[in-house]
């Protein structure tokens, strides 16, 4: 019998919260242990499924709808499907657990404090696959959730969840955790699947090397984020049809969005796809805009989703017309937006914000992050880098807002990996919705004036 669940003072999940995957975030008395976990009904989901035929499971996932939520919303179930038929060489699934999206911060909650929720999923996804290795790539910049989620593996060794003949079911798995160092181009995945070779993290091109097919060590790999393989437990506790009746079609379950930004309450909510929006992110789940501001910009999906201005409106194929604040938090509206819902990071910026600020900001982050490999990616971001930084800083000329756009369009669909989407997109989206603002601040005599007054608030941590 699982005991009732009450959270922290103060960390209490919102009324709109439908809490799957961060049930145990934040709850009173629950630890990252294998008894917390077994103690709540942990890895029964993972004894039935070992009792299943492995094609059930994935079309268990299937019928439930998930969708990765790593960022680009690809069918969970569907990408299961792509190891070759005939494939004789091992099997791999490796959990993404970068992390590197600026605005996105859930995946450490799972690692920190509900280790073996990922765990038991991935054992399901491991069986479903046919995988007897699988990995954890956990960024640099988590040690403690590397020590704990290590720790979490001995304890399910222990107790014969992993290993061999896992309760005494014949099958055998071993999961490993590697750490990264410190670098946003091994979240992508085949990115990550080189450092974990060892090399260099050049992405791959695609095709061919789709890592289902020819992933780690050319082997058919199943790349998943955390979240994702945490939502496989639950689609089988609760059978994919009725699990596909939370959210909204195609865009089913919940997810965790990451709110930050100028809003009273940041933080993290796990909601129904598509169940709220937008607006009732801002004003119920985060309390509303700070105090005497009013809403300037919204990056909806991570810092790599174009830019959504507060006063446009957005024609849907259906014919509805939409506000900024009427938009569900869904991956398909998003995308029919012009933006997407990426990697669930909601980046809310009110009218102290300058624009050229926050694209100096994201351009200075992608020029760091560049691997270099291809031409478009690696001088481009560097050129967006130093343009904005001319822009920022007052020094720029009217004319380079329209040279940083035209840099941006160079980059994008001309690079081996999404990085050159991703680092483009932004800019694209920032010069072509705030074009004016971002000329205006073309004068020396703000030189240095912009960049002082975004320190200033940084420093506060309030709008002036
Ligand atoms: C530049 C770049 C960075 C990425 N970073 C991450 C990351 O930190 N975590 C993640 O899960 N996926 C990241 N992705 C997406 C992965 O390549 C991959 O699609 C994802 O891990 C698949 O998992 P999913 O299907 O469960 O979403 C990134 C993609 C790109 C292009
Ligand atoms: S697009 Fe950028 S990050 Fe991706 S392979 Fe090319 S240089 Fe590297």
């Amino acid at each position: 019998m699982a005991a009732p669940v009450s959270y922290l003072p103060g960390k209490e999940p919102h009324a709109r919260e439908r809490r799957l995957i961060f049930k145990n975030v934040d709850r009173q008395g629950y630890s990252p242990s294998i008894d917390a976990f077994l103690a709540d009904g942990g890895y029964e989901q993972a004894k039935k499924a070992l009792k299943m035929e492995r094609k059930a499971i994935t079309d268990e996932v299937k019928k439930a709808g998930l969708r990765g939520r790593g960022g680009a919303g690809f069918p969970t179930g569907l990408k299961w499907t792509f190891i070759p038929p005939n494939n004789t060489k091992p099997v791999y699934l490796i959990c993404n657990a970068d992390e590197s999206e600026p605005g996105t911060f859930k995946d450490r909650y799972i690692l920190h404090q509900d280790p073996h929720q990922l765990i038991e999923g991935m054992l399901i996804a491991c069986y479903a696959v046919g995988a007897h290795l699988a990995y954890i790539y956990i960024r640099e910049e988590f040690p403690n959730a590397a020590k704990i989620v290590e720790q979490a593996i001995a304890e399910a060794h222990e107790k014969g969840f992993l290993g061999k003949n896992i309760q005494g079911s014949g099958f055998d798995l071993e999961i490993h955790v590697h750490r990264g160092a410190g670098a946003y181009i091994c979240g992508e995945e085949t990115g990550l699947i080189e450092s974990l070779e060892g090399k260099r993290p050049y992405p791959r091109i695609k095709p061919p090397y789709f890592p289902a097919a020819l992933g780690l060590y050319m082997c058919p790999t199943i790349v998943n984020n955390v979240e994702s393989l945490c939502h496989v437990k639950h689609i089988l506790e609760m059978g994919g049809e009725e699990y596909a009746k939370l959210g909204t079609p195609n865009n089913t379950g919940t997810r965790i969005l990451c709110v930050s930004g100028d809003v009273k309450r940041p933080g993290y909510f796990e909601v129904e796809v598509g169940k709220v929006t937008m607006g009732e992110v801002i004003n119920d789940l985060c309390g509303g805009l700070k105090d005497g501001r009013k809403l300037k910009a919204i990056i909806p999906g991570g810092s790599s989703a174009k830019v959504l201005r507060a006063d446009e409106t957005f024609k849907l194929k259906d014919g509805r017309e939409l506000t900024i604040m009427d938009i569900p938090m869904d991956f398909d509206t998003m995308a029919a937006c012009g933006s997407m819902a990426g990697s669930g990071g909601v980046i809310i910026m009110d009218d102290s914000r300058s624009m050229s600020w926050v694209i100096n900001n994201l351009n200075n982050f992608y020029a760091h992050e560049s691997c270099g490999q291809c031409t478009p990616c690696r001088e481009g971001s560097l050129w967006m880098k130093k343009i904005s930084d001319r822009i920022a800083h007052g020094e720029a000329s009217p004319d380079d807002v329209d040279t940083l756009e035209s840099v941006a369009n160079q980059i994008e669909g001309k690079t081996i990996c999404a990085f050159g989407e991703a680092c483009s997109w932004p800019t694209q989206s920032f010069v072509r919705k705030f074009r004016d603002e971002m000329k205006a601040d073309c004068k020396p005599e703000l030189a240095g004036q912009i960049v002082a007054k975004e320190s200033r608030l940084a420093a506060a941590g309030l709008p002036s």
